[in-house]
């Protein structure tokens, strides 16, 4: 068995003109499909070959031997859980159990945006800004490179990917731009609000 690249779950040119087609073919059809290649090469014939990604991750995470492993295989789950986390439909609000939860632990919606934002535009480098459910709160993290949340205390609800392959052929140097725009037309709430409904029932 070996690891696959999963389609994209919408159209490549859905989520115009906020993110574009062609941003999306380089970043599913290059830059994630590069991800499971190298994957792919690294772990065939090895005792890691038939395990689901989720163990993969699981072990090599803390193995330094298995660390170019580990990379590849966070950045295909993270990848696929970024492309979860956008719709085409244009964002809508969250609302029931996340809508409350947000408005608990952040104080309000934009509250919370402001908060994302200020991580994303500041977050230095290569990485990941995650919505995230610990310990029956949300909060916000900032992961480095490939690392990922999954597997951890922190059960992912949302990301951005702030790699600059991410934004850069549409938004150039301008993140806050991407930012914004993900906050306030691309976020999947529904389906943040089914992540914290299994983080709760955790
Ligand atoms: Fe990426």
């Amino acid at each position: 068995m070996s690891i696959e690249l999963p389609p994209l779950p919408f159209a490549d040119d859905a989520l115009e003109p906020h993110m574009s087609a062609h941003t999306l073919a380089l970043h599913h059809d290059k830059h994630q499909a590069g991800y499971v290649a190298k994957l792919n090469a690294l772990i065939e014939n090895g005792p890691l070959a038939a395990l689901p990604l989720e163990q993969v991750i699981n072990a090599s995470e803390d193995d330094l031997a298995r660390k170019d492993i580990y990379n590849n295989a966070a950045q295909v789950w993270n990848h696929t859980f970024f492309w979860n986390s956008l719709s085409p439909g244009g964002s809508n609000k969250p609302d029931g159990a996340l809508a409350a939860a947000i408005d608990k632990d952040f104080g309000s919606l934009a509250a919370f945006k402001e908060a994302f934002t200020k991580m994303a535009v500041g977050a230095f480098g290569s990485g990941w800004i995650w919505l995230v459910s610990e310990a029956g709160k949300l909060g916000i993290i900032k992961t480095s490179n490939a690392e990922t949340p999954v597997g951890s205390h922190r059960v992912p609800l949302a990301t951005l990917d702030v790699w600059e392959h991410a934004y850069y052929v549409d938004y150039e140097n301008r993140r806050p731009d991407y930012v914004a725009a993900f906050l306030d037309k691309l976020i999947n709430w529904d389906f943040a609000a089914r992540n914290l409904e299994k983080a709760q029932a955790i």
